[in-house]
């Protein structure tokens, strides 16, 4: 997986912003929409508040943009404060001109008969925009993207899936305690990832050295779902100097 590595998160995102922003515009021009997945958790903030600058001080504009989120929790009221959608709006959509119908983020809400009708109609969606321009992710400890956990295969689609203890303890902060914290998220899947036309995986730290070089290095495995993406034509891992620190 080509790898660009920067001295720390704030280079690395203003490349990524640079990217999107330029992708954006490229699609203004031709009068169609830019179709972003898009992900949260701490790693996109740095990618998020660059775009805001730019839509400020280059008059960027977001109305031709259409995203989609990878993921919830489940379940989620949308108005929690550890909810996705309320974070998506604190870290970008609030500061920026997206249309409000333009933003798709998983229904942490669905009844859980529901629930799998309602994946369907999530990918329907993003393929009835022709599929996602651009797709930005995170990774997780253990290798998830989106919240395809160790075990998610290749070929899978949105749906709710349990998340793993590390998963978990990481949110549990963010939740007060484990025992507050959801045991599901209904996430992207990660056929739907590899589906996009252009991926790029964000890490920062020392934290994420080990599963950065299982990724980039090692063989694709159910059991490092990042991996997956050494499949990808058009992947990009986005890394600052620390996440990089055990690649060979
Ligand atoms: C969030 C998501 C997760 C995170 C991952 C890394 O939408 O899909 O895969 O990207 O857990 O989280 P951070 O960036 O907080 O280390």
């Amino acid at each position: 997986i080509p790898t660009h590595i920067y001295a720390d998160a704030k280079d690395a995102s203003r490349a990524v912003a640079r990217e999107i922003a330029d992708l954006i515009r490229e699609k203004q021009g031709a009068g169609k929409p830019c179709v972003l997945g898009l992900a949260t958790g701490s790693s996109p903030k740095t990618v998020y508040a660059e775009l805001i600058r730019i839509h400020r001080e280059e008059g960027l504009s977001f109305r031709n943009v259409v995203t989609f989120n990878l993921d919830e929790y489940y379940p989620m009221e949308p108005d929690s404060l550890q909810s996705y959608v309320r974070f998506m709006k604190e870290q970008l959509f609030d500061h920026v001109d997206i249309p409000e119908g333009n933003y798709n983020i998983p229904d942490g809400t669905v009844r859980v008969d529901k629930v799998a009708d309602f994946c369907r109609a999530y990918e329907a969606r993003i393929e009835s925009y022709g599929g996602l321009d651009f797709q930005l992710l995170g990774i997780g400890g253990n290798g998830h993207i989106g919240f395809n956990e160790p075990g998610s295969l290749i070929n899978s689609h949105t749906r709710l899936m349990m998340l793993d203890h590390s998963t978990r303890a990481a949110a549990s902060m963010d939740f007060g305690s484990l025992a507050r914290t959801p045991r599901k998220a209904i996430t992207m899947g990660v056929a739907s990832i590899l589906a996009a036309k252009r991926v790029v995986l964000l890490a920062w730290g020392e934290r994420k050295a080990p599963v950065i070089r299982g990724a980039v290095e090692g063989t694709v495995t159910e059991h490092n779902p990042a991996s997956y993406l050494q499949t990808h034509p058009n992947a990009l891992f986005v890394i600052d100097e620390a996440a990089a620190s055990e690649l060979t």
